[in-house]
């Protein structure tokens, strides 16, 4: 069986390790599907982890119980950070790679990278950097966010001339008017979000406020699923062009989110290495079950290659 670590910071290494009912479900089904295609999964926090694994972990075989002393052959990181990297023995391969999740975790960076892709977007470190950057805007509304954040949180949509102090790790961007919707998909202001599972995309789904101009579900965003086919080729077109500059990192899980304009021409929001491991709605387990099988077999089959590879540059 391969061994796949699931870094969580917030776990509870006991016999109920998820405090929420449908996480709690969803690791159980996850662990489960694993079992069937070769994998044992272990939930663990940073602070457990050892050069070759978990010191003390949580399993689920029919029910959770607690597991000391494995070695590990993957991790996945669900945490914030990768500060225990240099803690774990260095064959031991973490999704995702830092390469991709630098990129994603700076938006200034990503729009940078992406720029053909990406609403104009400008440090606002320094008085002039905002004079600057308000000269090259030309929308009324412009967005103001923290460069390294995440979950909707720090985010304002403003009109440009209520923006006047510089803010420290702030950027600011051109305001992308999504209200036209996505046509067959979505009716007024939201987000798109695929999945993308080594270049193949798994998943995909809308997002609405609930008030407002921000699709954050953390704050109150509906998602909405529809078939892959309902994707239109401008989006998939960019995801792909998106997805050229990783094609080296196998296995790569990260999800692009666009906002799609009047025009219909959809522009990267950003990106995200750490896509959520359950739906919205557990009415779409079904969808998330195959992505499960994928994933869980994109690393089932990386191990065995490099197992494959130890073995033979191994001197006889
Ligand atoms: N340039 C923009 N134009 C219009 N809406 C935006 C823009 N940037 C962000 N938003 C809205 O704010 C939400 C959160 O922004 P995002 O950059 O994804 O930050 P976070 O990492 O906090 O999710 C987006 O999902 C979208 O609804
Ligand atoms: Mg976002």
């Amino acid at each position: 069986m391969i061994k796949i670590g699931i870094l969580y910071k917030n776990i509870k290494v006991s016999g109920h390790p998820f405090v929420k009912s449908r996480i709690d479900k969803v690791y159980r089904i996850f662990s489960s599907i694993a079992n069937d295609i070769g994998a044992d999964v272990f939930f663990g926090q940073p602070k457990d982890l050892t050069h070759q694994g978990f010191r003390r972990s949580c399993h689920y075989e029919g029910k959770w119980s607690i597991k000391r002393n494995i070695d590990l052959d993957f991790i996945i990181n669900k945490t914030l950070n990768y500060e225990w990297v240099g803690k774990i023995d260095p064959s031991i391969k973490v999704l995702n790679d830092r390469r991709l999740t630098r990129i994603a975790d700076d938006k200034l960076l990503c729009a940078r990278i992406f720029k053909k892709y990406s609403p104009k977007t400008f440090s606002i470190e320094r008085k002039s950097d905002l004079e600057e950057a308000l000269k090259k805007i030309k929308t009324e509304k412009v967005v103001l966010k923290p460069r390294f954040g995440s979950e909707g949180i720090g985010i304002y949509i403003r009109n440009r001339g209520s923006v006047n102090a510089p803010m420290k790790n702030h950027i600011i961007q051109e305001f992308i008017d999504t209200s036209s919707g996505i046509k067959g998909l979505v009716s007024g202001t939201h987000d798109l979000r695929l999945t993308i599972l080594n270049g193949e995309i798994v998943d995909q789904y809308t997002r609405e406020p609930k008030r407002g101009l921000i699709s954050n579900t953390s704050r109150g965003g509906i998602e909405k699923y529809f078939k892959r086919e309902e994707i239109s080729k401008s989006v998939i077109h960019v995801a792909m062009c998106v997805d050229r500059r990783f094609c080296k990192i196998l296995p790569r899980f990260y999800s692009i989110d666009f906002l799609v304009d009047k025009c219909g021409k959809p522009w990267v929001c950003e990106l995200n290495s750490r896509p959520g491991l359950y739906p919205g709605d557990m009415k779409n387990i079904g969808v998330y079950k195959k992505l499960y099988k994928k994933l869980l077999t994109s690393i089932i089959n990386h191990v065995k290659h490099q197992r494959a590879r130890a073995f033979q540059s191994a001197p006889s």
